[in-house]
């Protein structure tokens, strides 16, 4: 497989301090929690330094313990990594902040966070149960807190040196537009659903202008219906260019100024994946012009109950 300087893109963070590889690992493995170490120690063997974990996924001791043992080899330093993590929902309150946040920082035994993210802009009745119901089955949401007073426990993390940046996720432009409006730390990395059938031209457009990261997830399409990796564009621009479908998909994310996170549990994908390199122009024009195909494949967004985790 060839690859060029495409996978060593890194997005500087404007409303933060460093730099974002493009490239990222995802690690929300919903189907079998005991592949997180292995599949997160091959990422980082196959050369993925940037790594988005989440209270929510449930596996951040796991994913801290893969991390340990890598660092401790020798071959990676924690400057070298970009680690993100999110605060769930039933963390919304302004007093659960610093704690969830601390949590996660433990569990991933890590002494910072390069980027902690509100997983959604939806708060749920604080609490133990990540998944509040009523007795009809109804999710209970929680009324008395705003983004923005969570917003605001958020900012305090990066005053006290805890956090380098902090973003969003799962959110519209009009809340993304409400937020950095009313912020004194602007968000410097928005996390949402983004992939050619669901290209968020009009988000993109807003965060370029405004410094903020696009931090694209499901580039892949999530494997699920309709196949984006069957998609007839991106299948004739793979046999044209001899890369792979997902190889073409992830190109097309990077070099349209879009960091991603792919996930994988399989050795020869995380390899694959890692193995990009930059589409000609023309590529870009089909994937822009010809892929009609119209589809959000999670509706977290218009709920805050994650669509991919079961
Ligand atoms: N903020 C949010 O609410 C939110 C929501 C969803 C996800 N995320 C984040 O985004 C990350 C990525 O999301 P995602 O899992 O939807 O990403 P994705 O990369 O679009 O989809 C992953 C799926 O694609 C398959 N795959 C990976 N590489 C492949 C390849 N080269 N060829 C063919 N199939 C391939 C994987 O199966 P194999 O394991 O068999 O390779 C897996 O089923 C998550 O882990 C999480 O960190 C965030």
């Amino acid at each position: 497989m060839t690859h060029d300087a495409l996978r060593d893109t890194k997005f500087l963070l404007v409303n933060g301090v460093g730099e974002m590889p493009a490239v990222g690992f995802g690690t929300l493995f919903d189907k079998d929690p005991t592949v997180t170490k292995q599949a997160v120690k091959d990422a980082l063997e196959v050369g993925f330094r940037h790594f988005d974990c989440a209270e929510r996924y449930g596996n951040e001791e796991k994913v801290g313990v893969a991390i340990q043992e890598v660092l401790k080899a020798g071959n990676v330093r924690r400057e070298d990594l970009f680690i993100t993590t999110k605060l769930w929902n039933t963390n919304h309150r302004p007093e659960r902040v610093a704690p969830a946040f601390e949590a996660s920082r433990r569990r991933l035994q890590m002494d910072y966070i390069d980027c902690y993210i509100v997983h959604t802009p939806f708060a749920f009745l604080p609490g133990e149960d990540p998944n509040p119901r009523d007795e009809q089955g109804q999710v209970i949401y929680d009324s008395g807190v705003t983004l923005i007073e969570t917003w605001r426990a958020l900012e305090r993390l990066v005053d006290e040196g805890r956090c380098k940046s902090i973003g969003l996720s799962d959110v519209t432009l009009k809340i993304v537009q409400e937020i950095v409006a009313a912020a004194r730390i602007k968000p410097a990395v928005v996390q949402v659903e983004s992939h050619p059938y669901l290209p968020e031209w009009e988000l993109l457009e807003f965060c370029h202008q405004h410094g903020i990261i696009l931090l694209a997830f499901a580039p892949l399409g999530h494997g699920v219906e309709p196949k984006l990796l069957e998609d007839p564009v991106i299948t004739g621009i793979a046999e044209r260019l001899e890369k792979t479908p997902a190889q073409v998909a992830l190109a097309w994310s990077i070099q349209r100024g879009a960091a991603f996170l792919t996930t994988s549990a399989t050795r020869s994908h995380i390899q694959e994946n890692f193995e990009i390199s930059t589409l000609p122009p023309w590529a870009m024009r089909e994937i822009n012009e010809d892929v009609t195909t119209r589809k959000r494949l999670n509706t977290v967004v218009e709920t805050g109950v994650p669509g991919f985790i079961h």
